[in-house]
């Protein structure tokens, strides 16, 4: 089955049933967070026909499910009471190149990072601006990840996935995927309803340098290059990312744990108005992006810590787990943060990551 237009599913679902249901699986090295939960059920899937028997198992099949693939968008408030589904497809492949562009695909188990590094050493850049971000190729459309003024879906041809009720493949053009900031149909109707086992992407060429985003701007021009090039321009995204945001092996988070805040153009005035230093980009529709890390560390959050939960000293925006936290700590600090952005700016934040609660 395909959802809109683009190019056929490759056959990947052959059909096969080679299922291991592991019990009381802990979870802990499985999220960034490195929160202690316990899967009753997990199931790896190392291949899309691996997903097509979970669907058609009579047993596993009707069951709820979280789909997992690196754990770095997700908050474990409790043990998931579903059955997880660990993504762990690999391979890499450059499908076909013109001079208009280079269409590859990857497993949804590959490490995203691993697959921005092999991109640009097959000859074909276009991914260097979402260098080091945690996760896997699975998880990135699914959140639409983006940074450094790059989100996937401007990169992604087609996302194949596979039925969780059907075991059929789905094949979803960008279209279909409805992407939005952080946002997709993969976190909406067909959360937990499929389980996406190959990404397809496409890039444009002659390549063009993405440089508007202030922090590479500032950047490079300290480093007086004009011009840099896609592996340049992947290592500095790779040493700006490292002086603001913690390594998840170091210290457990989920990256920005809110995301930046829409509001409409009158809002934004009366804001700026209010809070002269208050940060913002307008959007192509006319509202307003703010910078709810500002906003967070202009309520005196940053740094400062609820039990083993604390908000990250360099990045206001991220929360860490000290060493020890459970989810509901994560929440008992986010909702204080949220509380407090909204009584003093009127603006609710909204979590980013996935909270199994
Ligand atoms: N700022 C502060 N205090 C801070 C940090 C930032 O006031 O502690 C202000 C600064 O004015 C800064 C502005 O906030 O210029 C924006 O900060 P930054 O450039 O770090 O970006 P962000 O909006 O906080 C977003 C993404 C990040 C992505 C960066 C870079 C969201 C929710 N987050 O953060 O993505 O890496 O832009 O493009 O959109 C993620 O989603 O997990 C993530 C890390």
């Amino acid at each position: 089955m395909t959802l809109g237009s683009g190019t056929p599913p490759p056959p990947h679902a052959r059909g096969g049933e080679r299922l291991v249901v592991e019990t009381g699986v802990c979870l802990q090295d499985m999220n960034t967070f490195a929160l202690a939960a316990t899967a009753a059920r997990l199931v790896r899937v190392r291949e899309a026909r691996d997903v097509a028997a979970i669907a058609r198992h009579p047993v596993l099949g009707p069951a709820p499910k979280l789909i997992l693939g690196g754990g770095s968008n997700l908050l474990l408030a409790r043990d998931p009471a579903f059955l997880v589904v660990k993504v762990e497809i690999e391979g890499m492949r450059v499908l076909e190149s013109t001079p208009q562009a280079a269409l590859l695909e990857a497993g949804a188990g590959v490490r995203w990072h691993e697959f921005v590094r092999w991109s640009l050493a097959q000859g074909h850049p276009g991914l260097e601006n979402l260098a080091l971000i945690p996760g896997t190729v699975g998880a990135a459309p699914v959140q639409n990840i983006g940074a450094y003024g790059l989100d996937v879906a401007q990169r992604i041809e087609s996302v194949i996935a596979t039925d969780l009720s059907s075991g059929q493949t789905i094949e979803f053009d960008a279209a279909a995927c409805r992407f939005g900031y952080r946002d997709s149909v993969f976190k909406r109707e067909w959360a937990g309803r499929c389980v996406i086992t190959h990404v397809r992407f496409r890039l444009p060429k002659p390549w063009c340098p993405l440089l508007g985003y202030a922090d590479l701007d500032r950047h490079f021009s300290q480093a007086g290059l004009a011009h840099p090039d896609a592996h340049q321009i992947f290592e500095a995204v790779c040493a700006i990312r490292k002086t603001k945001l913690p390594d998840p092996a170091a210290v457990g988070n989920a990256g920005s744990f809110f995301k930046n805040p829409i509001v409409d153009a009158a809002t934004r005035d009366d804001l700026g108005q209010a809070f002269p230093g208050l940060v913002s980009y307008p959007q192509d529709d006319g509202s307003y992006k703010l910078a709810a890390a500002w906003m967070i560390e202009s309520c005196g959050w940053k740094g400062r810590s609820v039990g083993r939960a604390a908000v990250h000293d360099r990045h206001a925006l991220v929360l860490v787990n000290l060493g020890g936290a459970e989810g509901a700590d994560i929440i008992a600090l986010a909702e204080a943060v949220r509380a407090d952005v909204l009584a003093k700016f009127g603006v609710r934040l909204e979590y980013e990551p996935v909270v199994v609660r």
